[in-house]
């Protein structure tokens, strides 16, 4: 279980994230939606250990603030919105260094199969800068991916946490990484992903947790996160939602006039 209580933080004078309380229960596809700016990534930084906060997270009981570094890395794997990589590293290198990590240290072929999984075995030996943007994308999810391979360990339930995992994809990658996503947690695992794309959110997650202004304007089923009015304020844009024949609780968010 992933548990924030009354998660806050301030950046210089600048409250960036305010009285954040949100739960995620493994086996379950979480989304953080919400305009730029709105404190998403430095929610999950939070949710990682990456930055100070008050208030209190903890995943699967472990108090993430005054957890070890190895502690956290044995459940929990990050995809941040940016990489940046100094060395010429080959593709399967980077997707390897996933594996210094946790109880898959030993599973050499690992970052073949993780490879196989976003479609890029093909470029295993390629050097990573030379990859186009959604390559690069996809790449660190393998990484990711490598480092909590199986979804659930004696410990427990493992997490990915994932920053725009399908911001630079196109449709077919977009869609194949959140199957992917949609697998894990279907297998036990946790996720939580930062997305601004509120149909594919909708299609495959559990939950949705809107952010706006570094406030949580609401979280839950997405048929309950996704509605004119709670769109519409928190995007300061008039958005209408449509229910498609058909599809479940799949919701067409549809600017009228911003
Ligand atoms: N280190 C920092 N120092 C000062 N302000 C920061 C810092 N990091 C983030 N912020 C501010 O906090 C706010 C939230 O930033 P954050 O990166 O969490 O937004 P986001 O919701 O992920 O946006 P985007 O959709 O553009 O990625 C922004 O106004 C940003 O300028
Ligand atoms: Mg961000």
């Amino acid at each position: 279980m992933l548990q924030l209580e009354n998660v806050s933080i301030m950046m210089g004078r600048h409250m960036v994230l305010r009285d954040v309380s949100l739960r995620a229960r493994p086996g379950t596809l979480t989304a953080i939606v919400g305009p730029n700016g709105s404190g998403k990534t430095t929610l999950l930084r939070a949710i990682t250990g990456e930055v100070a906060y008050t208030g209190k997270v903890t995943l699967n009981g472990v108090d993430v603030a005054r957890a070890k570094a190895w502690q956290l890395a044995a459940i929990r794997a990050v995809m941040a919105q940016e990489t940046q990589l100094a060395f010429p590293f080959t593709v399967l290198e980077v997707v390897g260094l996933g594996l210094s990590m946790g109880e898959n240290a030993g599973s050499a072929d690992l970052p073949q199969r993780a490879l196989a999984e976003v479609d890029l075995l093909h470029h295993a030996a390629r050097n990573y800068q030379d990859l186009s943007g959604g390559e690069r994308q996809r790449v660190q999810l393998a990484r990711a991916l490598v480092q909590v391979w199986n979804p659930v360990t004696t410990a427990g339930a493992r997490w990915l946490f994932l920053d725009e995992p399908v911001a630079s994809l196109d449709l077919g990658h977009q869609l194949q990484v959140m199957r992917l996503a949609r697998r894990f947690v279907d297998a036990g695992g946790g996720v939580v992903a930062v997305m601004h794309d509120l149909n594919l959110s909708a299609m495959f997650c559990d939950q949705l947790a809107l952010l706006a202004g570094g406030g949580l304007v609401a979280a839950g089923p997405p048929e309950s996160v996704l509605t004119d009015g709670l769109l519409s304020s928190a995007y300061d844009c008039q958005i209408r939602t449509n229910r498609l024949p058909n599809t479940g609780p799949w919701l067409l968010p549809q600017a009228v006039a911003c």
